[in-house]
């Protein structure tokens, strides 16, 4: 979508969208329009029953005289501050199926910001995206249309560079996300994955891709154990992003990246099994923020880890009840090959806990089902061994609205890890089965590290039943944003 922002006066694209107050009070351009109808407007209005109330809309053929053909009226009540991205995302989703390939969205006179001008053309960016790209036989129809986004508001020049500075490629992020984790596994397999993050160099990333014989060399036995059973080489791959002060400690994203999920022997049913073609959502995250960051040049030191396999059964296959040595020495009793996510984490945690040597290191991951017993689908659960760390999340999560919540860590939750054959198994029992999965993690931090474990397993991937107007397709692309906003709150002061 070709995305621009110009001075709020009536448009000349083909839809044009203003916001209206209570009692039907339009202001800027969208005042103007109004004027220009000469009555038509409030006569259609009240046909509509549209009093400018939050949460209205209603459309009508612009004027005669208008350059415009279609006129959207939102209302957004005496509310003081707008959700702009929200709105935008809204109206988008009603009128993304008409013909029309060019809109504009009238913004002026409203007292917003250049950033709330920004939001709203992520919001209706975000709306506006599908993944049809399978889809031979889906006529142009069915496609959405809208190819040119005009964002009319009272300080172009800023709301621009809000957009190109930090909106944009955020929101590219997010798409990037998106796509990955929408594709399908036969198309993301660890080496096709890495070749995609390989091409994110053009971005001034270094990218640098670990194949099984190196990783074997360091011992990441944990890591590749779980590919094991997969024809697919398994990968890590580390993207390091140097926007910061020469010789500043850089700060760690590690994403889990199964790009499928069988449960390998362990097996998991058949029903609903495609859906683990998005257990690379945490990698997706991380690959989504790496992108944003080099893409806005954050100022700030930022390594991004993700450990890339196929869990599958097979003869070669890892089984239930081998011991494991991982890259940190510490073995783990394999009790449930359907638990793999932690043991990929494992080592790339304990290889960024020991030659990357953060100051702080975030790790996402689809990790648990019981995340989404415990929060559905509206929060991803954070652990975390440091309060401050886990404040800035919340605050960060506030902010990129990619909401979350906290649940608790402690050595009575780690003791239900413990194996009388091994340091450790890879699942806790029934109970607190997202915290005993954090608690597995934990043993691979480095002391003095701070760390947080976001578990997504609930919000990665869209369930029916979400209405986000943001959320589109399977993939949502969750974490992108707010790991960006992470780093842009804390480490590029
Ligand atoms: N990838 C799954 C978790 C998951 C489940 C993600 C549903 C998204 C939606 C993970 O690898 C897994 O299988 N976890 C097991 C752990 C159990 C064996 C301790 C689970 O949650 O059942
Ligand atoms: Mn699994
Ligand atoms: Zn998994």
């Amino acid at each position: 979508m070709k995305v621009s922002f110009i001075a709020d006066k009536p448009a000349t694209s083909a839809l044009a969208v203003i916001l209206v107050r209570d009692g039907l009070k339009a202001q800027g351009a969208a005042a103007d329009y109004v004027s220009a109808s000469d009555g038509q407007f409030a006569k259609a209005a009240k046909a509509a029953f549209f009093t400018g109330a939050k949460g209205q809309s209603f459309s009508s053929f612009a004027p005669v005289g208008s350059k415009v053909s279609r006129l959207v009226a939102v209302g957004v009540g005496k509310d003081n501050e707008l959700d702009t991205e929200m709105i935008a995302a809204k109206v988008t989703k009603s009128l993304l199926m008409t013909r029309e390939t060019s809109m504009t969205l009238h913004l002026g006179g409203l007292g917003l910001s250049p950033d709330d001008a920004a939001r709203a053309a992520i919001g209706v960016r975000l709306a506006a995206y599908r993944f049809d790209n399978y889809r031979t036989k889906l006529p142009a129809s069915k496609k959405p249309a809208l190819k040119t986004l005009k964002i009319s508001c009272d300080d172009p020049a800023k709301a621009r560079a809000s957009y190109a500075n930090f909106y944009g490629p955020v929101c590219d992020g997010t798409v990037l996300a998106r796509d990955l984790v929408n594709e399908p596994p036969n198309v993301i397999y660890p080496k096709a994955y890495a070749a995609r993050i390989k091409k994110l160099e053009k971005l001034g990333l270094k990218v640098e891709v670990f194949g099984e014989r190196r990783m074997k060399t360091m011992g990441m036995n944990a890591l590749i154990g779980v590919g094991l059973g997969s024809e697919r080489e398994s990968q890590m791959v580390v993207m390091t992003w140097n926007g910061g002060k020469k010789g500043d400690k850089p700060t760690c994203l590690v994403g889990k990246g199964v790009t499928f999920d069988t449960g390998g022997i362990s097996l998991k049913p058949g029903n609903g099994m495609w859906d683990m073609k998005g257990d690379m959502g945490g990698s997706a995250a991380v690959v989504g923020a790496m992108s944003a960051l080099a893409a806005r040049k954050a100022k700030a030191n930022v390594v991004g880890i993700v450990g890339l396999v196929e869990n599958m059964p097979d003869g070669k296959a890892q089984l239930p009840g081998d011991i494991i040595t991982s890259m940190s020495g510490q073995t783990i009793e394999v009790q449930n090959t359907d638990a793999e996510g932690r043991l990929v984490l494992a080592d790339c945690l304990h290889y960024a806990s020991t030659k990357i040597k953060p100051k702080a290191m975030i790790n996402l991951a689809t990790l648990t089902g019981a995340v989404i017993v415990a929060l559905g689908h509206e929060h991803a659960a954070i652990m975390s061994n440091d309060d401050d760390l886990a404040k800035q999340l919340a605050s960060a999560s506030e902010t990129s609205t990619e909401k979350t919540w906290r649940l608790p860590l402690g050595p009575a939750y780690d003791r239900l890890i413990d194996s009388p054959n091994a340091d450790m198994k890879n699942i806790g029992g029934r109970s607190a089965g997202s915290i005993t999965a954090g608690q597995f993690l934990q043993r691979f931090v480095g002391k003095g590290i701070a760390w947080a474990h976001i578990d997504i397993a609930g919000t990665a991937m869209k369930p029916s039943g979400r209405h986000d107007p943001r959320e589109t397709t399977f993939g949502t692309g969750f974490g992108a944003r707010l790991l960006n906003r992470w780093i842009a709150d804390n480490y590029e002061g």
